[in-house]
């Protein structure tokens, strides 16, 4: 695959390092899909990547992109009914 993006996201999760979440030099890639959600702060979490892959398959070849983001899953564990799921996300077992 090619892009004619200067910048990569690999885990782009909800955008949250982003004032324009819709910043158009941006590739953001996640591994999962969540729909809009209302989280217990009121706010609205979703992610919504513009491509579907794992990081440990980016589906770009070297030298793509002029920068590469890569804020990876960092929980181990959680409260079931923690918004952490939802907006940080945990370290599956099979990444293990
Ligand atoms: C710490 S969060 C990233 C938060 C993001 N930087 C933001 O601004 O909201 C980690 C993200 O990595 C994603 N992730 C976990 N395993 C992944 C994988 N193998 N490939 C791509 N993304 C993955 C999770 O779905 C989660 O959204």
């Amino acid at each position: 695959m090619t892009s004619q993006l200067p910048i990569l996201d690999v885990c782009c999760g909800g955008r949250m390092f982003y004032f324009d979440k819709h910043d158009p030099r941006v590739v953001f890639m996640d591994n999962r899909v969540v729909s809009p959600e209302k989280l217990s702060n009121g706010q609205t979490f979703s992610v919504c990547p513009s491509i579907v892959g794992d990081f440990r398959k980016i589906p770009f070849g070297d030298a793509s992109f002029n920068m590469v983001i890569f804020d990876p899953p960092h929980l181990l564990r959680v409260g079931e009914k923690s918004s952490s799921i939802s907006s940080s996300d945990m370290i599956s077992e099979s990444s293990l």
